[in-house]
């Protein structure tokens, strides 16, 4: 006997089989400008804690983080009106290559500088997309349960248990 495949089936074939719904925003990959600055935030905070330890593979790894976040939102034509893209590439990109310059150089007071200019480039960015509300500024405290020191001693032991 032949059996018929339902109506249903081929239904839930075809959404199976057929390219992935496009959700929101003019491109696949985008998660939204607001998670994609949270994460921008984060790993910025993180860059300038490993700046402040001076601890070089660690500032390089966070350089990466940031940088892939940038290329990112790079891709952003608009969100609620906003030319994302351009303005990133106009204010963020300059700011960015030149603290990976300094990086490079090896020059520690440089990179610190580039790093606060970096965060003025976020904060320059946020009153040209209107939300001068937005105010990003350097932290120097560590809310994370990471070491930023190079140091690879390990953590002190909780005491034992009378
Ligand atoms: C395109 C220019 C632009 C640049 C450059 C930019 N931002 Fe934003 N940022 C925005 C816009 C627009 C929003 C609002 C997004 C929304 O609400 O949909 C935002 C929102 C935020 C928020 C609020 C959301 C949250 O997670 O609490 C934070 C924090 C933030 N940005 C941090 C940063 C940091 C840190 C940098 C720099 C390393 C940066 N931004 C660079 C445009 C920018």
């Amino acid at each position: 006997m032949i059996r018929t495949t339902s109506v249903p089936v081929i239904l839930v074939a075809a959404l199976l089989t057929g390219p992935l719904p496009v959700l929101a925003g003019d491109d696949a990959h985008d998660l939204g400008l607001v998670t994609w600055m949270g994460r921008l935030q984060y790993y910025a905070h993180k860059l300038g804690l490993a700046v402040d330890a001076g601890n070089k593979p660690l500032v390089a790894y966070y350089i990466h983080e940031v940088e892939e976040v940038i290329e990112m939102i790079e891709d952003i034509d608009d969100a609620d009106g906003v030319p994302v893209g351009k303005l990133v590439k106009e204010i963020l990109v300059p700011a960015f290559e030149s603290l990976e310059t300094a990086f490079d150089t090896g020059d520690a007071t440089r990179l610190d500088a580039d790093y606060n200019r970096l965060l003025g480039a976020c904060n320059q960015c946020h009153e040209k997309a209107n939300r001068p509300y937005l105010i990003v500024e350097r932290r120097h405290d560590n809310p994370y349960m990471q070491r930023f020191t190079p140091s690879r001693a390990p953590v002190s032991p909780a005491p034992a248990p009378e």
